[in-house]
C-alpha cells in the first residue's frame, strides 16, 4: 500500500515536470545582420543568448540571405514564437544567374532546438553568383543595408536580361533594417521575394522597379548582338520555388 502511494506521488511529480517543460521552453536568442562576401562558408548562426517563452510558445530560428555581385547579407532571427505547429521551411525567392534571394525557416518543440550553426547548406551563393560568363550588358550593382553609397556597373552574365533596383523593409522578430539591392537579373515581375512576404516571424516589404537592357546593337567587331528575346531564353527556372518540408536538414 505504502509502495503505491510512493509510486502514484512520483508519477505525478513527473507529470508536473515534463508540464512545466512543454510550457516553458528554453530557446536560443538572437539577432543577426551581416553583410560581408563567402558569410555562407563562415557565419557562425550559434546565439549565445537563451530566451524563456511564455506558455504555449515554440523555439524558431529564420534568415533570409541575399547574395548580389560578391556580397551576401543575411537576416536572421532566433528565439520564442507562436504557432501552432513546428515546420521547416526553405525557399529559393530568386534562382541564379545573378540575384539570388533565399530563406530558411524552423519553428520546433524542443529545448534550445533552434540550434542550427552553419547556413553553407543553403547552397553555395557566390558560385551562382560569380559566373565568369558575361554578356556586353552592365547594371548598377550593389548590396547594402541602409542604401548604397556606389553602385558601379558592372557586366551581367550571360542568361540575365534586366536591370533591377530595390529595397528591402524586414521587420518583425526583433528586426527592424532596410537593404538595397542593384544588379542584373532574369526576373519577368519586379519580385526579388517571389509571392511570398513573410520569413518566420519577420515580413519583408518589396519596392523595386525592373529595367530591360538597351535594344541589340552592333557591336565595335561588327558582329550584331542577339535580340534581347534569345538573351532572356537562359535557364529560367520557376520563381519562387518552394520546397517545404518537415524533415529538419542535416
Ligand atoms: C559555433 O559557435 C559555437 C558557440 O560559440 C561553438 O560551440 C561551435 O563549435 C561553433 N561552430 C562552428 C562550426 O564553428
Ligand atoms: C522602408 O524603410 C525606409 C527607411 O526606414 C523608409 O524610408 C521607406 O518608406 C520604407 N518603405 C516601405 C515600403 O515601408
Ligand atoms: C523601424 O525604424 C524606423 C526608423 O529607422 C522607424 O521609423 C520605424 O517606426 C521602425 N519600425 C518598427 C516596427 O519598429
Ligand atoms: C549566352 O546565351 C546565349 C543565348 O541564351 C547563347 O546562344 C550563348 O551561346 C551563350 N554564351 C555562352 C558563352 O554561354
Amino acid at each position: 500500500m505504502g509502495a503505491f502511494l510512493v509510486r502514484d506521488s512520483l508519477f505525478l511529480l513527473l507529470l508536473g515536470a515534463s508540464l512545466t517543460l512543454a510550457h516553458n521552453l528554453n530557446c536560443q536568442k538572437s539577432l543577426t545582420v551581416r553583410l560581408g562576401r563567402d558569410l555562407s562558408n563562415t557565419f557562425n548562426w550559434t546565439a549565445e543568448e537563451v530566451e524563456t517563452c511564455d506558455n504555449g510558445a515554440l523555439c524558431q530560428e529564420s534568415i533570409l540571405i541575399i547574395t548580389a555581385g560578391t556580397r551576401t547579407v543575411a537576416l536572421g532571427s532566433k528565439g520564442c514564437v507562436f504557432a501552432e505547429t513546428e515546420s521547416v521551411t526553405f525557399i529559393q525567392h530568386s534562382a541564379p544567374p545573378s540575384l539570388v534571394a533565399v530563406s530558411y525557416s524552423n519553428y520546433c518543440d524542443n529545448l534550445l532546438c533552434n540550434n542550427r550553426e552553419a547556413i553553407a547548406q543553403f547552397g553555395n551563393l557566390q558560385l551562382f553568383s560569380g559566373s565568369s560568363v558575361s554578356t556586353a550588358f552592365r547594371c548598377p550593382t550593389c548590396l547594402a543595408l541602409g542604401s548604397c553609397s556606389s553602385a558601379p556597373y558592372l557586366p551581367c552574365v550571360n542568361g540575365t536580361s534586366r536591370c533591377y533596383q530595390g529595397k528591402l523593409n524586414i521587420t518583425g522578430g526583433d528586426m527592424n533594417v532596410s537593404v538595397e539591392i542593384k544588379g542584373c537579373t532574369d526576373m519577368k515581375d519586379c519580385r526579388l521575394m517571389g509571392r511570398i512576404t513573410t520569413v518566420g516571424p519577420m515580413l519583408i516589404k518589396e519596392t523595386c522597379s525592373l529595367q530591360s537592357f538597351p535594344k541589340p546593337r552592333v557591336a565595335e567587331n561588327g558582329a550584331a548582338w542577339p535580340p534581347i528575346s534569345a538573351l532572356g531564353s537562359g535557364p529560367l527556372l520557376p520563381s519562387p520555388l518552394l520546397l517545404l518540408s518537415l524533415v529538419p536538414f542535416s
